[in-house]
């Protein structure tokens, strides 16, 4: 018999527990081992539960107990869920976490520490909630090199502009809403500003190239900004905005990592992810491309991804060595936002076709001149940043002002 532990009795620690109760013969046969929860670890009581008898309030007890093989941390936050963490490797006990903020600043630490004590530290929740996306990466796709990954990696962004789109919401409304049905916190910075985002492609970075990427090092913009008036001018040229988190891999074999709203095409299957649904798509040379997609979120669907990496952790024996990255001392494989290149959708307060065409060399036929005598198109042609920079400065020069820019997204 070997014992599980959770740390953290939140909305995905008890779902883990509950999750596991429920499939316990389920997990069993097809894992061919008995298996004990034996400790929540939190420092609430909840009497009324059924598994009250198994809480405890010190993380020695879990640390103490050699039936104790595999630890969920389900805490969130950087510490000190860090702590912890590393003690139950250091003890020996492999670790599965839904954490993404822990992995993205602690993630070499913690895979070192899993290596050096012949246990595993595991993390598909982190990304894209039940969507197996990290163990595709190192094991279905092991075989193949990585040209970029993309997707919507935040539920709650893509609820706030799907409402925008489809029910003509304004970002406040539609985030007051996504508060009322308990997607967005009640302070929701991570995900508006796209930190959480930001997380999630630092982890599915480190993974696909091998080097662990901080989220500094990314360029981060949330969905603040976004008008309604953009999604809905957007919608009209055949594009949806969406939050997207990417890396590319450029020609110099650096990678740009980057979080942005950007305008996807119709015919791009991520302009169809609606409402808390995460997607991911992955570009690979052996694969070309690969698409991922479903609950990024909530209790049950988190839950069933941290369950699945605690119950492959009972059956190793061992360290696996393809879930892993290193932290190489520096981010020079990192390229600079500089270098972000894309077609660009506007909104100018210019309705001079010729005159934006003579900043922007050609632009797309589509156009559209809204009441305000604003125009709105699509660059024909790609513009890097200092371009996009030399073009806005080169408008305001002329009078005319850049009300909104998105680039689109080629994936
Ligand atoms: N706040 C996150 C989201 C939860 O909205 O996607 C899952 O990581």
């Amino acid at each position: 018999m070997e014992k599980l532990a959770v740390l953290g009795c939140g909305v995905v620690g008890s779902g883990v527990v509950e999750l596991f109760e429920k499939n316990k013969n389920l997990i069993e046969k097809r894992c061919g081992k008995t298996l004990e929860m034996g400790y929540i670890l939190d420092l609430r009581d909840f009497p009324d539960k059924p598994y009250a008898n198994k809480l405890v309030k010190n993380i020695e007890i879990i640390l103490n107990d050699p039936e104790v093989t595999v630890v969920a941390e389900c805490m969130g936050g950087v510490e000190p869920a860090f702590t912890f963490v590393k003690s139950c490797l250091e003890h020996g006990k492999s670790v599965a976490t839904s954490n993404k903020e822990l992995v993205a600043s602690k993630g070499d630490i913690l895979l070192q520490t899993a290596k050096e004590n012949h246990c595993n530290f595991f993390f598909e929740a982190s990304v894209g909630g039940a969507i197996p996306i990290i163990r595709p990466l190192h094991k279905c796709l092991i075989a193949n090199e990585f040209s970029a990954i993309a997707g919507i990696l935040n539920g709650t962004t893509n609820f706030i502009l799907n409402k925008m789109i489809t029910a003509d919401m304004d970002f406040a409304t539609a985030l007051a809403l996504a508060q009322e049905k308990g997607y967005a916190e009640k302070d929701p910075t991570a995900d508006v500003e796209g930190h959480d985002a930001c997380r999630k492609i630092c982890i599915l970075s480190s993974l696909a190239f091998g080097k662990h990427v901080y989220p500094e090092s990314v360029y981060t913009k949330g969905i603040r900004e976004v008008e309604l008036k953009d999604t809905k001018l957007c919608e009209k040229l055949g594009y949806a905005i969406k939050l997207i988190a990417r890396v590319q891999m450029l020609d110099n074999h650096k990678i740009l990592p980057t979080v942005m709203p950007m305008a996807v095409e119709n015919d791009n299957l991520l302009s169809d992810v609606n409402g808390v649904y995460n997607a991911v798509m992955v570009r690979g040379d052996g694969i070309g491309k690969a698409m991922f997609y479903g609950r990024g979120a909530g209790k049950f669907p988190t839950a069933s991804a941290v369950l699945g990496d605690m119950i492959e952790e009972v059956q190793l024996s061992d360290t696996i060595p393809a879930q892993t990255w290193e932290n190489v001392g520096n981010t020079d494989f990192i390229e600079d936002v500089s270098k972000f290149t894309a077609k660009y959708y506007f909104r100018t307060t210019s309705a001079d076709v010729n005159l934006l065409s003579e900043v922007f060399g050609e632009i797309a036929s589509q156009t559209i001149s809204t009441d305000e005598e604003e125009l709105v198109f699509v660059t024909e042609h790609a513009l890097n940043r200092m371009e996009l920079e030399t073009a806005v400065k080169t408008l305001a020069q002329k009078g005319v002002q850049v009300l909104a820019q998105y680039p689109i997204l080629v994936a």
